[in-house]
């Protein structure tokens, strides 16, 4: 029963989002017909989902009055380092696409195209891009902890999305160059992003498909991450050998993603991760890290056991070295 409503928990936090709640209760607490008369609700309705809210742990209440709970201030209010509101209101969007499941289980075909997010759509793009910035802000600050790119000038990012990662790559290495081959539509919305963390003169923009755009070569690392979930095994392998073309021995490659144990079934979010991959990528789905290791030692890559990006974050990062 519990899996069977969890939907009501996601749609009262996606809802309490897009309607603005957390911003509204930043440094401040108010009761239900205050906040009603400011965000134009019925009083009795939206003290139903305030107080869904303070059962979720978003919100905490005291004498009638609400107020945002520690971990809401700091994820959940625009304008702090910490703000994830991006990233919840793409999984707004998808909300939709979600209930479309059967559909996409018995005729194996996405039910949000990729194009509507990368460029067709720009409300859709925007979320899906800025979204990714919040997220990658997080989850890039363990990227580079994790892999040390300090003898690295030049780094191709493919499929960078907001560009942020290598943003932070090049914080973290003053030495470092990065290009990001990305889709033009999401390419324009990084050009953004990059500008506004101040970067650009070392993190540049290649706009386009990496179906068919080359590789510039000397690279001395490339980096692909949150990519390879979206393309099925050939094209994985493409990208692994166009990798190790553009680059001499000694060249690295890190491929940092959501994988499944071998088998597929486990961790469970990756699992699931998988169903959200298939109903918003034409080949989406989600890899087991030993098919990826296989894939990129038979490229010619010494690698490295798959390390584990620190709970909660999913994420795993694999890192090869590209043999004489
Ligand atoms: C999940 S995002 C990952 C973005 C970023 N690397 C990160 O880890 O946050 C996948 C990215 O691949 C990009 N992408 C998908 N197909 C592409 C293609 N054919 N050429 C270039 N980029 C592509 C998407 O636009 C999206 O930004």
């Amino acid at each position: 029963m519990a899996l069977s409503t969890a939907f009501w928990d996601s749609q009262a936090l996606l809802t309490a989002n897009r309607i603005g709640v957390f911003e509204k209760l930043a440094g401040t607490s108010m009761s239900a017909e205050a906040l009603a008369t400011e965000m134009r609700a019925d009083p009795r309705a939206l003290r139903l989902l305030l107080n869904a809210c303070v059962g979720l742990e978003l919100l905490t209440e005291e004498q009638g009055s609400y107020a945002n709970a520690s971990a809401t201030a700091a994820f959940l209010v625009p304008g702090g380092p910490g703000y994830l509101g991006n990233a919840i209101r793409y999984s707004d969007n998808l909300y939709a696409t979600w209930g479309q499941l059967e559909r996409a289980v018995r005729d194996g075909q996405p039910q949000l195209p990729t194009s509507q997010y990368t460029g067709d759509s720009d409300a859709l793009t925007r979320d899906f891009v800025y979204g990714m910035h919040d997220r990658a802000l997080g989850i890039g600050r363990v990227l580079v902890e994790l892999v040390d790119l300090s003898n690295c000038r030049k780094l191709l990012d493919v499929g960078g999305g907001p560009g942020t990662y290598s943003a932070l790559f090049a914080q973290q290495h003053p030495q470092l160059h990065a290009q990001v081959l990305e889709l033009p539509g999401v390419a324009a919305h990084a050009r953004d992003i990059l500008q506004a963390m101040d970067i650009s003169e070392r993190v540049s923009l290649l706009p386009g498909s990496f179906r068919d755009t080359e590789f510039p070569d000397g690279n001395d690392v490339v980096l692909i991450s949150g990519v390879l979930h979206r393309e099925l095994e050939p094209m994985c392998r493409e990208l692994i050998s166009r990798a190790a073309a553009s680059m001499q021995a000694g060249g690295r490659l890190v491929i940092s993603d959501v994988f499944t144990d071998a088998g597929g079934c486990s961790p469970p979010f990756a699992a699931m991760f998988g169903l959200n991959m298939l109903l918003t990528a034409e080949d989406g789905g989600v890899h087991a890290d030993s098919d990826l290791v296989l894939w990129m030692q038979q490229a010619g890559f010494e690698v490295a056991a798959p390390l584990p990006f620190p709970p909660p974050m999913p994420h795993r990062v694999i890192c090869g070295t590209l043999q004489g």
